[in-house]
């Protein structure tokens, strides 16, 4: 299957991204990365591998990365995942054991041993680990496949501030960083993500699957959706980060342009914004392909048949 290493910060959306990817017999999944992000480091690393097991899969690898953003102080987002960044379903200790490697280093490593062009990066959280890779050894940027990433708002605005998507807004200095370095880079902002909702009809299937797997993310999304719901009074919240590991098994489910993104990181007002020069105003170079449309039905198909196969 395809290569690829899943860096993230869970999350119950990233959870369910990771569900996704360890369904998919076309992918082959070298290792997660954890984050901080939605929660501090400690957590989103026990939260990957409480997800592993609830696949089925303990052997894993599961590797934890930074603890903190380059530059700025971290901001955690507990009012949306709750205080273990997993809130909803009642998920065991995990028994399996976190790896000892840094996972900077095995995303440096990995990139290095495997023959270049085969390692497809897949994003979820801030792009703190990423950045520190490429800043460690910046031979591995053409040795990437393609990124695949979630962050960013531009026609939809932002999440944590009027401007800024979280992930981006997390490290900010670290998105300048990994869209400046000439790797190909698929975006996934919330101008796609908030058309992914995950309304009751949506939830009850999985729930229906009748297995673990089904009845914990309902679970998950029952808990995560409340924040969207009450604050967009929207049907059901939106599935982000499922979105790029959506995109890598079925990609015409996507429709978007490429164009040049810019990350914004000194104004406090918009710190963190990308700039999206979705119309060509400017000459600046595109380095991102960036989604706007997703097909929401024929998403959740792919995902409730996957994660029946769980
Ligand atoms: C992103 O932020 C996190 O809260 C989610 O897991 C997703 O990756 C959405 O802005
Ligand atoms: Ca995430």
């Amino acid at each position: 299957g395809r290569k690829i290493i899943i860096d993230t910060d869970p999350g119950q959306d990233d959870a369910i991204a990771i569900l996704l990817a360890l369904a998919s017999p076309e992918l082959d999944v070298l290792g997660i990365t954890a984050v901080a992000g939605n929660v501090p480091l400690a957590l989103t690393e026990k939260n990957a591998r409480k997800i592993c097991e609830l696949a089925g899969r303990p052997e894993t690898k599961v590797f934890a990365g930074a603890v903190r953003p380059l530059a700025r102080t971290l901001v955690t987002a507990e009012h949306v995942h709750g205080r273990t960044g997993l809130d909803g379903p009642d998920l065991p200790e995990p028994a399996m054991e976190l790896q000892n490697d840094y996972a900077v280093d095995f995303i440096v490593d990995t990139l290095m041993a495997e023959e270049a062009g085969q390692v497809t990066l897949c994003p979820l959280g801030p792009l703190t680990n990423i950045a520190l890779a490429l800043i460690r050894e910046p031979r591995i940027a053409p040795r990437i496949r393609e990124i695949v990433l979630m962050g960013g708002g531009f026609f939809e605005g932002g999440n944590v501030t009027p401007a800024a998507e979280f992930n981006i807004y997390v490290d900010p200095q670290a998105a300048d960083i990994v869209l400046g370095a000439g790797i190909p880079v698929v975006m996934m902002p919330l101008d796609v993500t908030h058309k992914a909702l995950t309304t009751a009809r949506r939830v009850a299937r999985f729930r229906d699957l009748g297995t673990s797997v089904g009845t914990a993310t309902a679970a998950l999304l029952e808990f995560f959706e409340r924040f969207d719901e009450e604050k967009y009074g929207t049907d059901g919240g939106p599935l982000h980060d499922p979105c790029v590991i959506a995109y890598l098994l079925e990609p015409e489910l996507f429709g978007g342009r490429s164009c040049n993104v810019a990350v914004e990181t000194a104004s406090e007002l918009t710190m963190g914004m990308t700039v999206v020069d979705w119309w060509g105003v400017t000459d600046r170079p595109k380095n991102a392909m960036v989604m706007r449309d997703i097909d929401a039905d024929g998403f959740f198909e792919l995902l409730t048949e996957r994660l029946g196969r769980l």
